[in-house]
């Protein structure tokens, strides 16, 4: 007959109890004091390591625990594409499977607090002192799940293609969008394209199935299929906020002549047709 669980973990305390009085010291306060020590010298040695960077680095020159500062950080830059520590890659992916707005909390906070708090609260709700792996299949499924997922959302949150100028510039894909707009040889909206590729605009908006569908920007691949003109296109880019969009920054900054080049190739894309 197996003894309740109750009356057994109550024998359980009272073995400890009676352990500790005969050989041992009492958790409280020997192992705090020795966890408490441990922290203190790892916290000390993280400042000692600073302290050697910063002391053996010399103004701009590395130092022997590694470079010194390198560029300054620049609060006004819009091509700058955000990338977590590799430990946050899971975190980093779960957020880019939750994109539509509606979603986001899920991924940002819903589901990793759902997560911790099951964590947080794993000793209240398995009480079972069986150790053995064999005899805890629930819980054997359940680390092996996790430990699964977050190593696929790791590697995909590592090779998450960011929907970068550079890469797309890289891979040729202008040329592409030349071909099938049917705007090649048209070098004002080659170069346009360009710029778009690399001013940020497709952290936003996708473009013949690349880039981002990020704070309700539409897919621009037929924009020009409207008519509206060059003129119309320029003025939309330099100031988004008179018509109504205050969500796109105003890219006026770029300048007269690329604006028009950037307005010459919204303009050439129809689409295809
Ligand atoms: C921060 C996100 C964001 C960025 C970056 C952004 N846009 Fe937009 N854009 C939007 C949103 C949102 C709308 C839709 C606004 C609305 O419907 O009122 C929009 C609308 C537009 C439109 C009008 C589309 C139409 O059919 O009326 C054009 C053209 C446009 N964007 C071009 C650009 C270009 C070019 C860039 C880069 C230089 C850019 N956008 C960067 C968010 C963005």
């Amino acid at each position: 007959m197996a003894v309740p669980l109750k009356e057994r973990n109550r024998a359980e305390h009272k073995r400890y109890k009676e352990d500790v009085e005969r050989e041992g010291k009492p958790f409280f306060p020997y192992a705090i004091w020795h966890d408490t020590l441990m922290s203190l010298l790892v916290v000390a040695m993280i400042i000692g390591l600073a302290c050697v960077w910063y002391y053996t680095a010399d103004g701009t020159e590395a130092g022997i625990l590694g470079p010194w500062y390198t560029d300054e950080a620049d609060p006004g830059t819009i091509e700058f594409v955000p990338r977590p520590d590799w430990f946050f890659y899971f975190l980093f992916y779960l957020l880019r499977i939750f994109k539509w707005p509606e979603s986001v909390f899920l991924g940002t906070v819903g589901i990793p607090t759902i997560l911790l708090v099951l964590l947080i609260a794993l000793p209240f709700y398995d009480r079972r002192p069986e150790r053995r792996l064999g005899r805890r299949p629930v819980a054997l499924v359940a680390a092996i799940l996790v430990v699964i997922s977050m190593g696929v959302l790791t590697w995909k949150g590592a090779t998450a293609k960011e929907a970068l100028g550079a890469e797309i510039i890289a891979a040729g894909t202008i040329g592409e969008w030349a071909e099938t707009q049917g705007f090649t040889g048209n070098d004002t909206a080659v170069e346009g394209a360009t710029l778009f590729a690399q001013s940020g605009c497709m952290n936003c908006h996708v473009y013949t199935g690349e880039g981002n569908a990020n704070l309700g920007a539409p897919e621009l691949t037929d924009v020009g299929a409207s008519d509206r003109g060059i003129d119309f296109f320029k003025s939309y880019v330099a100031n988004p906020a008179q018509y109504g969009n205050n969500v796109m920054i105003s890219y006026a900054y770029l300048g007269d002549e690329n604006l028009t080049k950037l307005a010459t190739f919204l303009d050439a894309s129809k689409g295809g047709k």
